[in-house]
């Protein structure tokens, strides 16, 4: 990429920086020989203006409200796809023709079962532990069984280890929640596609055939696509930064569950529903948004705002859409949730505080109303957003690993502790 330079006077030094630039997107400075030359480090705890690697899986534009997979539009890929084309695309960098296609969802398909011992972690745990701490404990217990794909130096060995982790979260994720709810684990089947299989997994009981309904397949489907890689995203940057000590990625994708699972993250679906229920009522949005409002009141309306985009996050508008096809289906198109939630979202979009902070729907407004219809306890929500996210994950951590500037990310810190002091004896003291 051509480069340009940034001047930077600090004190009596003076520095060049190298500017590079993208295909598109912000230019970056480098900032590698900072320290060296200056003696100081750069401050940026959120990271707000922090690019902390180069990649070529997803490029956002926040201000557009633009969001790309290998250079395809988000819209396109929801609209024309299904999930496993665009995991396809983004471990492998290009759509793949119908045969690739085929092939890939045949080794997919055919890793989706666990091994039998991964039952007996679930026994474990109690039954009304939350899912996402099952997943982080079995996910990570992965790489007690897979020891043939954790040699990370072997690129065999890492497309196998991907290619299992897409294949067996479903079958984990469903597992967590049949445990959950009490009833029998449920084997994944060859003959149905993968978001089908995964709802079979779920809701299919021993006592009687389970139909998967076509349209709530199509519905999962598309709401993995819209979890499925989102750059360099809290969770996504864990699992980078755990890879690059060379963690085996069973255990850099646990890493990345984990962080997820925090409400300002992942976790805003399942608390975005829990405002929601708790709003209940059109009529007491108001004194919600006065809090939303109130520098004093922690409370924040979930489902709103992100750091990236300050427009309409591209996949709210899709999850809308699937939202209401989902609803129409189950005949739940007056759920007063869904009525709370555009009224909500009607009022916000108004307010003079949501303007001028560029607070917008994001993904987590409107999943949790469609996983509820689908059936699943709130407590599943974010489980299924890890599931979606586990092929953006690997395919960044993967892109990590190839790339030969990699090396073990040790950031450095603004210390304001104290100065160096003498031991004191406690009779001192
Ligand atoms: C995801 O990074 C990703 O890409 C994440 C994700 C992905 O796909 O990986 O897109 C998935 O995590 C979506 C975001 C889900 N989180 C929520 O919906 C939780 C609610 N949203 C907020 O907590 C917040 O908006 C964040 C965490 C999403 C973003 O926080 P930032 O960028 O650090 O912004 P901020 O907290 O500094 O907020 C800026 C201002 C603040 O006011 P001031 O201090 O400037 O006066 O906006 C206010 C905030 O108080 N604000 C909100 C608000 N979000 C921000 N006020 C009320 N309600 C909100 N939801």
């Amino acid at each position: 990429m051509t480069e340009t330079s940034a001047h930077l006077g600090l004190g009596d030094s003076k520095v060049d920086l190298p500017v590079r630039k993208g295909t598109i997107g912000p230019d970056v400075i480098d900032i590698g020989s900072l320290y060296k030359q200056t003696g100081a480090f750069t401050y940026d705890p959120g990271f707000t203006s922090t690019a902390s690697c180069e990649s070529k899986i997803t490029f956002i534009d926040g201000d557009e409200g633009v969001l790309l997979h290998r250079g395809y539009p988000i819209e396109q890929l929801a609209e024309h796809g299904d999930f496993l084309e665009t995991c396809y695309l983004l471990l492998y960098g290009e759509l793949p023709t119908a045969a690739q296609k085929k092939d890939f969802d045949y080794r997919v398909t055919h890793h989706t079962m666990v091994h039998e011992q991964m039952s007996r972690f679930f026994t474990g745990f109690r039954r009304d532990a939350h899912p996402m701490a099952v997943m982080v404990g079995t996910v990570g217990a992965l790489s007690a069984f897979y020891h043939d794909s954790t040699d990370i130096t072997d690129p065999h060995q890492r497309m196998v280890a991907s290619l299992r982790m897409i294949a067996k979260m479903p079958t984990i994720a469903a597992m967590a929640y049949k445990y959950h709810i009490g009833q029998p684990f449920v084997y994944p089947k060859n003959d149905l596609d993968y978001s089908a299989n995964f709802l079979r997994m779920c809701f299919a009981v021993p006592c009687e055939e389970y139909q998967v309904n076509p349209v709530l397949a199509r519905a999962m489907d598309r709401i993995f696509i819209l979890h499925a890689d989102h750059e360099q995203n809290a969770s996504t940057s864990t699992v980078r930064l755990a890879g690059s000590s060379g963690a085996n990625p069973f255990a850099c994708i646990a890493a990345g569950i984990a962080c997820l699972w925090g409400p300002a993250h992942g976790g805003a679906n399942e608390a975005a529903l829990n405002m929601l229920m708790e709003i209940g009522t059109p009529d007491r949005i108001p004194e919600y948004i006065a809090r939303a409002k109130d520098k004093n009141d922690p409370f924040r309306l979930m489902g709103f705002g992100h750091r990236v985009y300050k427009n309409y996050d591209p996949r709210a508008k899709i999850m809308q859409k699937t939202t209401h096809e989902v609803l129409g289906e189950l005949g739940h198109k007056d759920d007063p949730l869904l009525q709370v939630a555009m009224e909500l979202e009607k009022i916000a979009l108004t307010d003079d505080y949501f303007v001028e902070k560029k607070l917008y729907p994001n993904i987590d407004f409107y999943s949790g109303i469609t996983l509820k219809a689908m059936g699943f306890p709130t407590t599943m929500f974010t489980v299924l957003f890890a599931l979606a996210r586990t092929v953006g994950w690997i395919a960044q951590w993967a892109e990590m690993i190839e790339d030969p500037q990699q090396r073990i990310g040790r950031p450095r810190q603004l210390y304001t502790g104290e100065p160096k002091r003498d031991y004191l004896p406690i009779s001192k003291r």
